[in-house]
């Protein structure tokens, strides 16, 4: 079966502004990173996703566009950006932006003049209200309506009152973002996620979100946001957005689900259309979200292969800009973090790592004086701040950690040395050579990256065992989720693929786990492995 080029890939996900550094003010910026192409293509990936580069405010640090057919000056220039496609596609690297089209900064040309009369052409860019029509509140704290003090009328934003939600029932904004689109899919690059695509499209009377029943912490999650999410507009457009896309060859169209926490595969499902016709894929956070356990991991895959069935495939995220980064969450433990990593590299569908997660990188700690997220400041104490896990990359030992010559925008994770790149690529266990390997092992295997998922009952409940098969091939995966040694029985799973397992990788390769007899297999704690599951019949004849 031909496959798209990002059906079963790895894509490397960029926070622009902390990857690399090219001219010493602490900033990472587009040529920094064209300089770091070599370390991408070593690491084996086959497309790279970055963070906003448009022209912005930096309020919300890109998340607030100012001009979309600029780059903004702190991360480069527009030639810039198309050395950057070149010297990528070089590399046989892709290249995936985040697109914005939810919203904007109040700073956009369109919002000045928007806000500047009730009359001429601008007047209907944004969703604009005499009084405050409903219950809405934005998911940053605060009502979703803003009064403006210079056209006297309230004005709609799904986050900071800085970003002004943009009006998708007018045909002109449409034509204009698609416009934007087109811009960016003529400068080369592969594909574009959408930042909150399900939020687009609100009610067209402004009816009030049903109130959730119960207490719930935030605000925000005391509502049940069927008039400001999910409208059938919202797929109605993004359908519109892909048949845009398809024109051009070959690119990608993701999109990032809002949801309730912890996330919900259906919903970010029911995004791809039920005829292909709307994304390619949609990010969801509930594995991000889920307990580190068996029974919670299978749960969430589980779900994400029942709602995209056999021909969409899911897209599995661990670590984002916006969550506190796995490492940290796990303690800094290694064993449970290069299990997770083996679970994500044999699972069907587009894996997305985020830059630092191949380092085992904490989160920074970040002080109150040092902060930057909006969100960060606007929630400390109560909340991280979204900071932490935007620290610098970390090159190798010594000052700046060959990120910059000049002084960091956001602190280095503590003990940044031990986790550099210059260390670890030396090591043969240290984390980069353990993703390096396990990528290597996926884009090498069209099973690992399409085959159908089974997951086994298994009467040990620490363990998973799951097959992957495709006309390619049958692979088998166990993966020992517990601090203790555990056992299992591989008689059912052998016997129902009449085949014999053989080993391809573990991560535990010095071998201390023995497999105990044909069907019995005993793993070391947190120890993952991965078989070939070679017909029996054809082994037998063979031998
Ligand atoms: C998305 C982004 C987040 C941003 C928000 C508002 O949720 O992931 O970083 O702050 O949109 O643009
Ligand atoms: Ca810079």
């Amino acid at each position: 079966m031909a496959y798209q080029w990002w059906q079963g890939a790895v894509v490397y996900r960029i926070y622009v502004r902390s990857f690399q550094d090219s001219n010493g003010d602490g900033v990472g910026d587009l040529m920094g990173l064209i300089s770091r192409l070599g370390y991408v293509e070593n690491l084996g990936v086959d497309a790279i996703w970055l963070t906003p580069v448009f022209d912005s405010p930096n309020f919300d640090f890109g998340f607030d566009v100012s001009d979309f057919l600029t780059v903004q000056k702190e991360l480069g220039t527009l030639s810039d950006f198309d050395l950057l496609i070149e010297e990528a596609h070089k590399r046989g690297i892709k290249v995936i932006v985040d697109l914005l089209l939810n919203h904007t900064s109040i700073e956009h040309p369109w919002f000045i003049q928007s806000r500047s009369s009730t009359e001429g052409e601008y007047a209907g860019y944004y969703i604009w209200s005499d009084e405050i029509p409903n219950n809405w509140i934005a998911a940053f704290g605060g009502k979703a309506w803003t009064l403006d003090s210079v056209r006297g009328q309230y004005y709609m934003h799904s986050f900071f009152r800085q970003q002004p939600d943009l009006n998708w029932r007018n045909p002109k904004v449409v034509d204009e973002l698609f416009a934007v689109t087109r811009f960016w899919l003529d400068r080369g690059i592969d594909g574009v996620r959408l930042d909150v695509i399900n939020s687009i499209a609100k009610d067209e009377t402004l009816r009030s979100n049903p109130k959730v029943l119960g207490t719930r912490s935030r605000v925000y999650d005391r509502q049940r946001h069927i008039f400001d999410r999910n409208r059938p507009e919202s797929y109605t457009r993004v359908r519109q957005v892909r048949r845009l896309v398809d024109e051009y060859d070959d690119r990608v169209l993701i999109g990032e689900i809002m949801a309730e926490f912890p996330g919900e595969p259906e919903l970010a499902a029911s995004y791809l259309g039920q005829k292909g016709d709307q994304l390619n894929l949609s990010l969801d956070s509930s594995l991000a979200n889920a307990r580190f356990s068996a029974p919670s991991w299978k749960r969430v895959a589980k779900r994400w292969y029942e709602a995209t069935g056999r021909l969409r495939d899911p897209g599995w995220v661990l670590n984002s800009h916006e969550l506190s980064r796995f490492s940290t969450r796990v303690k800094g433990d290694q064993d449970k973090m290069k299990l997770a990593a083996l679970f994500l590299m044999t699972q069907r569908g587009t894996i997305f790592i985020y830059y630092g997660e191949e380092l085992g990188l904490p989160d920074s700690v970040v002080w109150p004086k040092e902060m930057k997220d909006p969100l960060g400041k606007r929630f400390w104490p109560f909340m991280k701040s979204r900071d932490v896990s935007r620290g610098p990359m970390v090159w190798s030992t010594g000052p700046g950690n060959w990120f910059t010559s000049g002084e960091s925008w956001l602190p280095f994770t503590k003990s940044a040395n031990f986790y550099s790149v210059e260390n670890q690529a030396l090591e043969k266990d240290s984390m980069l050579t353990f993703y390096r390997t396990i990528i290597a092992l996926r884009s090498d295997d069209l099973v690992l990256q399409m085959g159908h998922c089974h997951f086994m009952e298994c009467k040990n409940s620490n363990v998973l065992i799951y097959t992957r098969s495709s006309e390619d091939g049958r692979r088998m995966v166990i993966l020992n989720m517990s601090k203790r040694v555990q056992t299992c029985s591989l008689a059912d799973v052998l016997e129902r693929e009449e085949a014999v397992a053989l080993r391809l990788f573990s991560t535990h390769i010095d071998g201390r786990a023995k497999e105990t007899g044909e069907d019995d297999v005993e793993l070391v704690p947190w120890q993952g492995s991965v078989y070939d599951l070679v017909d029996q019949r054809r082994k037998s004849r063979s031998s």
